[in-house]
């Protein structure tokens, strides 16, 4: 199959209306867009992301008000969390509609719905007319694509058509909640803070995450995709709390990225420091993407810190550096 190189919205949403597969850009990652409500563009979204049965995708859809056309029902705590940070980095799971098939919530009676905060997304959204269901733009297990040029890397000749944009500004995924019971639990850490969700709800709870084992053990019931593996460059990847002053292996290229600057950096064959946690998170996936173009042997990834937007890319590193 090609992979059409697509720069109009229109052109997008007509292919994503006639069942085609279509990256685009949104404020997050990459989607790869298919009809929700057509099962057999999502079965082939699944082949062509390699994506395992059991892992459910998030619904788009241009506007919050538009939440009946995917969800069968807007629950209080989802209300006010739609209302509080939509459009933006943030996925509701409420109930399932009829018309969001089974393929889609991979069995689940929930459906996670998403407005993405991206002229572009919402414009291809509003124009296709219908629920979008997106995972991000990647081979699964690999990072999740945040420039067009990843996309293709994964994907060229497995979908039908990429939006060529880059604009990833958050670079880490959204932020899933499930709010189909009055108190809400946070199911995947995102661009939305654990702490911006307490401002509006105290009571949310969020899974313990300490270490990969135990986030892919306690999550593996309420969002089965976390308990496959996520994230993984071809490099071995090494987290640490500061820069690697040397490395044993002289045979070894390696890599580090981080916040604090290495004091030495002629050990290091690639290196990427980010000013602030925000630009970090922005990066980050880029970062592994570019080491394994490198063919860089190990990268060492300095430790976010557990705080804000700091959170949620701790979690993405921790599951970068787990056991293959
Ligand atoms: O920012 C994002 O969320 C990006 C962009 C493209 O919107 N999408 C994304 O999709 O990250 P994906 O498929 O890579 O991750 C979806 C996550 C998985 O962890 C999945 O298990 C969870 O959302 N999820 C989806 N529907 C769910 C549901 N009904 N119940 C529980 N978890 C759900
Ligand atoms: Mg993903």
């Amino acid at each position: 199959m090609e992979t059409k190189r697509i720069d109009s919205p229109d052109e997008a949403a007509e292919l994503i209306r006639a069942g085609g597969i279509v990256a685009f850009p949104t404020e997050t990652v990459f989607g790869l867009g298919v009809d929700a409500t057509n099962e057999d563009a999502v079965r082939r979204l699944f082949e062509a992301k390699g994506r395992p049965s059991d892992n459910p995708l998030i619904v788009h859809l241009s506007e919050a008000r538009r939440w009946p056309t995917a969800a069968a029902e807007l629950s209080p705590s989802g209300k006010l969390l739609l209302d509080a940070f939509s459009p933006g980095p943030i996925t509701i799971v409420l109930p399932k509609q009829a018309a969001i098939g089974d393929r889609v919530s991979a069995g689940l009676s929930t459906v996670g719905i998403r407005i993405p905060d991206h002229p572009t997304a919402e414009a291809i959204l509003r124009k296709s007319g219908v629920p979008v269901a997106a995972p991000s733009a990647n081979r699964s297990g690999r990072p999740s694509g945040t420039t067009w040029r990843s996309v293709l890397e994964d994907l060229d000749g497995r979908i039908d058509g990429v939006f060529c944009e880059d604009s990833s500004s958050i670079g880490i995924e959204s932020t899933v909640v499930d709010c189909t019971s009055t108190c809400p639990t946070i199911l995947r850490l995102g661009g939305i803070t654990l702490e911006q969700i307490r401002s509006v709800i105290p009571s949310t709870k969020a899974l313990g995450a300490h270490t990969p084992a135990e986030a892919i053990n306690s999550t593996r019931v309420m969002s089965p995709g976390l308990a496959h593996p996520h994230y993984q460059p071809k490099a071995n990847a090494i987290l640490v709390d500061s820069p690697p002053s040397h490395h044993e292996s002289l045979n070894e290229t390696i890599a580090y990225c981080g916040i604090t600057k290495p004091q030495t950096l002629a050990h290091l064959d690639f290196c990427q420091t980010f000013p602030t946690v925000r630009d970090y998170a922005t990066g980050f996936y880029e970062f592994l993407r570019e080491a394994d173009r490198q063919l860089i042997h190990t990268v060492f990834i300095e430790a976010a810190p557990a705080v804000g937007i700091g959170r949620a890319l701790l979690d993405r590193q921790q599951r970068a550096a787990a056991k293959k």
